[in-house]
């Protein structure tokens, strides 16, 4: 079978046991954090050991398709970071764990403000691009601040482990399809411009309505996605027909770049 630009409609479980191995150059995935998200049809309310070890069956497989030089970002809440890294550092090799600035809703004493990206690689040799941005250090997420900071003379810097300017989807009017928790395009954009190249097959188990699948098809990369949701799955294939409607919701490719990023655009 040819794993190349597909959009598979299945639990990504079952689905992955019947990938060869060692076909991936990046994984990404968003899974469900049980946090009792509507998602259709996936319950996303688990007790705690079984959430662990469901994680721990999809994490098992995507290492083993994961090819030698590949790498893994995983987004998730910081309590569960803690667990999957202690899983993970036993197969993969730890990079980052990244924060991801993006407030939340008010839960407990202490406000929720960011994410963990846990970036993990099969080996020492990887692939990773070293990306630039002017706009890794101030908050202000307005189409005026954007605008003026891609501008401005500020120095362009690589990333930290800390992303404040890149803002989570909350107003449905910028979400691309009917979907509770989709992800901005800018944030999958620096993922796979930084950890792949041009044709690499870009893997995710979570696809949702498509996030990661487009950004790929933009940035000339194959997509693999697995879905469990049929709406969603529908909707991924459409959203990926339509590409390049959404290219301008990237940050990065159209600014002029301060090494040579046009060899891998
Ligand atoms: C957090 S969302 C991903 C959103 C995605 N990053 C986007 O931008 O659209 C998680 C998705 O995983 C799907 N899902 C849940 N369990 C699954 C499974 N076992 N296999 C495949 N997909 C699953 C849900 O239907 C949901 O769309």
């Amino acid at each position: 079978m040819n794993y190349e630009n597909k959009i598979i409609n299945g639990d990504c479980i079952d689905v992955m046991k019947d990938f060869p191995p060692d076909i991936v150059d990046l994984a990404f995935t968003d899974p469900p954090y049980n946090l009792e998200k509507d998602y259709g049809l996936y319950v996303d309310s688990n007790d705690k050991e079984n959430y662990i070890h469901w994680t721990e069956q999809w994490l098992m497989e995507i290492i083993r398709v994961l090819k030698p030089t590949g790498s893994l970002y995983l987004l998730t809440l910081p309590k569960w970071a803690i667990h999957h890294s202690v899983f993970l550092d036993k197969f993969l090799y730890r990079r980052n764990t990244i924060a991801w600035d993006a407030l939340s809703t008010p839960r407990g004493k202490i406000m929720p403000a960011h994410y963990s990206l846990l970036f993990y690689t099969k080996s020492h040799s990887y692939t990773f691009n070293q990306i630039e941005t002017k706009h890794n250090w101030t908050h202000c997420a307005r189409a005026k601040c954007t605008q003026e900071r891609n501008t401005s003379s500020l120095e362009k810097r690589p990333f930290s482990d800390i992303w404040s300017n890149v803002h989570r989807i909350k107003h449905r009017g910028k979400r691309h399809a009917h979907h509770p928790t989709q992800l901005p395009f800018s944030f999958m954009e620096r993922i796979i411009l930084s950890s792949s190249n041009r044709n690499d097959l870009v893997l995710d188990p979570f696809l949702g309505v498509g996030t990661t699948a487009i950004v790929s098809k933009l940035l000339r990369r194959k997509y693999l996605g697995i879905e469990i949701n049929p709406e969603y799955v529908q909707e991924s294939r459409k959203n990926v027909e339509q590409a390049s409607t959404f290219r301008s919701r990237l940050e990065l490719i159209d600014q002029p770049q301060p090494r040579d990023l046009s060899t891998f655009l």
